[in-house]
């Protein structure tokens, strides 16, 4: 049996050994409820305040500024409908408009779906970004009505790794709320802390989305950062826990393991990201230069150093999945399989990549874990990979 090669880590990455070495005393004989008065509670308790700082110094938050979620797609919930449901609450005059929100073309389904899902209740302004993926914040701020209380704009795209201008949006929208208007920022920083320096004063945003997942951390914990002053409706109703924003039990081992994978990350955030930067470009210029058709998807330079996505022309991302799939390789695809038939990435299509080149889109993500030899047999295969598609897509057309 080959040995397999993990190249998906922004879908998520393997739990850091050292994470779950502080995990597994919470999972075993400290198993106390951080709520609890008497010694067990208070030991768990101490270990979620932990944890709290640990994850507000990756972003240079307070710790009474986080509040614990299940992951990335909860913050995002809480963030978005938590604003909205409180703004929904006030006293309304007759004709006053819908509450506006503004997001950018290639959110993740966690914002987009949940806006469609406020449709009706709010109107949404979607900003499309340019062929290289990235948004230019006039067009966000040129955006901005009367009624805007919220411009969600992610911080790194999970399909291809462009950073946005959130920094600028950020400032924008203060700059307006200064004027006396009722507006905030939320960004969904799922796939950038821990990756690049995310700082909630530099950004200058109201609500931040964290997943442990995607930092080597355990599943089902994440974190909202938000703002001092910043009032939510909670979405989990049913206790006090994290100061009314969230009820329910804290999970105390996950919040433990994605204190010690953010403190982790902090750490190592620098050395890994140039190491990286290295491979994904060495790894890049070597594919197109042997394997003609191959596009980089996403700004070359404004990208985070973990993702490399690639066209190939005539391929189906799908197909070429598999493929490596079964030499021991993983990697995935933003296609979407619906009605039997394979849509290809929305965020791809944003781009404005045609039909083919956006079908042979292909996302190989890169870790801490990932090495030098496991790009080198990814190389060793994929042109071969690539070549057997396309012959074979060839045949097909031409039957
Ligand atoms: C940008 C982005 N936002 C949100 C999420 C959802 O995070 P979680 O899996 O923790 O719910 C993901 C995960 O794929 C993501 O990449």
């Amino acid at each position: 049996m080959f040995e397999r090669v993990y190249l998906d880590n922004a879908a998520t990455t393997r739990l850091d050994p050292a994470v779950l070495e502080e995990m597994l005393p919470f999972l075993a004989d400290d198993y106390g409820n951080a709520s609890s008065i008497h010694s067990f509670g208070q030991t768990a308790r101490a270990a979620v305040d932990r944890a709290r700082h640990q994850v507000a110094s990756l972003i240079n938050a307070r710790p009474a500024e986080i509040v614990f979620t299940s992951g990335g797609t909860e913050s995002n919930n809480l963030a978005i409908r938590g604003l909205i449901e409180s703004e929904l609450r006030k006293p309304r005059v007759a004709g006053e408009s819908l509450p506006h929100i503004i997001i950018s073309a290639i959110e993740h389904p966690a914002v987009k779906m949940v806006c469609d899902d406020l449709a009706g209740r709010c109107e949404i302004t979607v900003v499309p970004v340019d062929e290289s993926g990235v948004l230019d914040p006039r067009r966000v701020i040129d955006a901005v009505s009367e009624n805007t209380i919220l411009v969600s704009v992610m911080a790194v795209n999970n399909e291809i790794g462009t950073v946005q201008p959130i920094a600028e949006i950020g400032k924008a929208v203060r700059a307006i709320r200064e004027n006396g208007r009722r507006i905030w920022f939320h960004t969904d920083a799922v796939q950038a802390a821990g990756k690049i320096l995310v700082d909630i004063e530099d950004i200058g945003c109201d609500l931040l989305s964290l997943s442990a997942h995607k930092i080597h951390g355990p599943k089902g914990i994440g974190a909202l950062y938000i703002r001092r002053g910043v009032r939510l409706h909670p979405q989990n109703i049913g206790g006090r826990q994290e100061r009314g924003n969230r009820g329910g039990t804290e999970p105390v081992a996950q919040i433990v393991g994605f204190g010690a994978a953010a403190e982790l990350a902090a750490g190592e955030m620098t050395a890994t990201a140039n190491r990286l930067q290295k491979l994904r470009d060495a790894f890049e210029d070597q594919v197109l230069e042997i394997i003609p058709g191959t596009l980089v998807n996403g700004d070359r330079s404004r990208r985070v150093a973990n993702i490399s996505n690639l066209s190939f022309n005539g391929v189906e991302g799908e197909g070429l999945l598999i493929n490596l799939d079964m030499q021991g390789f993983a990697v995935s695809t933003g296609a979407a399989c619906s009605s039997g038939s394979i849509e290809p990435s929305p965020v791809i299509v944003a781009l404005g990549r045609d039909d083919e080149y956006a079908r042979g889109a292909v996302r190989f993500s890169f870790s801490r874990f990932t090495t030098a030899e496991d790009i080198e047999r990814l190389l060793a295969v994929l042109p071969r990979s690539v070549e057997t598609l396309r012959s074979l897509s060839a045949g097909l057309a031409s039957k």
